[in-house]
């Protein structure tokens, strides 16, 4: 890796199962970005956590994380990829960050909202899930990244980890690098099939999500009787047409089509044509990436290639642990 190229970091946590969603808006751009950064990506198993989880499922979802990481063709040579909970740094600062973040600013955080506001009786809250935001900081600031490729709804959380960086260094002597969030601008949010005005999302199992590694025939079905809106004009009107909208996003995002070619070819077209070319397209996509997971599945490559990125990861997380622990008083400042 050339030194000059700028540092990148993202994850995924190993919940549920991977969605249309998390390929478009976050893998998706770490592929785009191997080549011209220094990437880093990784399992944040030690997220999964933050709500409770059947240790077989976190098993399974990790196992189906790094395969569809590298079917998707994140390569190893370029990329190091690694599990969280291989690299204990990620722990350490975690609990050195939650120290120095407080409740008011951990309790405004929109995902701790909506995921909280579901469970009525407020004392049985798990920790984790408050403090997880301090946690992703961590995972960020171990590794001195420039920029953090996410989907829309992360970005606060790395608005917080650029807070928690300047307090930090402003405090103790400048230690982080403050990161920016990259947010790509199509695909950003895909939506629910089922109820547009909502994110796909692996917590959701309804109509409305696509699963990358579910059979192809429910894919069609699901696509098929996706929500579309009134009128039969197929246009980017992401307000109006909601449904149509959100499919042209995903029709663009695996073609490489621009939207507004696609608003010329369907011109005329009627949804449930529309529907089917969709549904051809995401169907062919996803048929060639569950054949390569499938494969990636059976090599026996897995352990090598999270063992490898394990360790370059550590050699750059144990430096910055190292000064964090100096810096704050728990090492001798030599
Ligand atoms: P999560 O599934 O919440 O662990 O998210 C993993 C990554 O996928 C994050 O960068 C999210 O922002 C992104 N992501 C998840 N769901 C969607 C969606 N429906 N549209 C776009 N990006 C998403
Ligand atoms: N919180 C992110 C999510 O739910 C996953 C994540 C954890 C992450 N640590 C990160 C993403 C660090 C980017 C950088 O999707």
């Amino acid at each position: 890796m050339e030194e000059t190229k700028k540092r990148m970091i993202s994850g995924i946590k190993p919940t549920g199962h991977l969605t249309l969603g998390n390929y478009i808006g976050a893998i998706k751009q770490f592929i785009k970005y191997q080549d011209d950064y220094e990437l880093l990506v990784f399992i944040a198993d030690l997220h999964a956590l933050t709500l409770p989880i059947d240790p077989k499922e976190l098993r399974q979802n990790t196992k189906d994380l790094i395969s569809v990481y590298l079917a998707c063709g994140l390569d190893p040579e370029k990329v190091v990829l690694f599990k969280q909970s291989d690299v204990h740094e990620h722990a350490e600062l975690g609990y050195i960050m939650a120290c120095n973040s407080n409740m008011g600013e951990l309790s405004r955080m929109t995902q701790y909202k909506d995921k909280t506001q579901k469970i009525s009786n407020k004392e049985s809250i798990p920790t984790g899930i408050f403090i997880y935001p301090a946690l992703m900081a961590a995972d960020i600031l171990l590794y001195d990244a420039d920029y953090v490729p996410v989907g829309i709804d992360q970005k606060q959380h790395v608005e917080l980890t650029r807070d928690l960086a300047i307090r930090f260094n402003s405090h103790y002597s400048d230690t982080f690098k403050v990161p920016e969030p990259v947010i790509n601008k199509q695909g950003a949010k895909i939506a629910s099939l089922s109820a547009p005005e909502k994110k796909m999302s692996k917590s959701e199992s309804d109509k409305g999500t696509i699963y990358l590694l579910e059979d192809l025939n429910v894919i069609r079905k699901k696509i098929m009787s996706a929500v579309t809106d009134l009128g039969h004009e197929i246009i980017y009107d992401p307000e109006n047409k909601p449904g149509v909208s959100n499919l042209l996003v995903i029709k663009s995002s695996l073609s490489g089509i621009a939207i507004s070619d696609l608003e010329k070819k369907y011109e005329g077209m009627g949804y449930g044509e529309f529907k089917r070319d969709v549904a051809d397209t995401v169907c062919e996509h996803l048929k060639g990436l569950q054949d390569k997971v499938r494969e990636i599945q059976s090599s026996g490559a897995i352990d090598k290639i999270l063992a490898d990125g394990a360790a370059k990861a550590s050699y750059l997380a144990s430096k910055k642990l190292n000064k964090v622990y100096r810096k704050v008083g728990l090492r001798a400042n030599k």
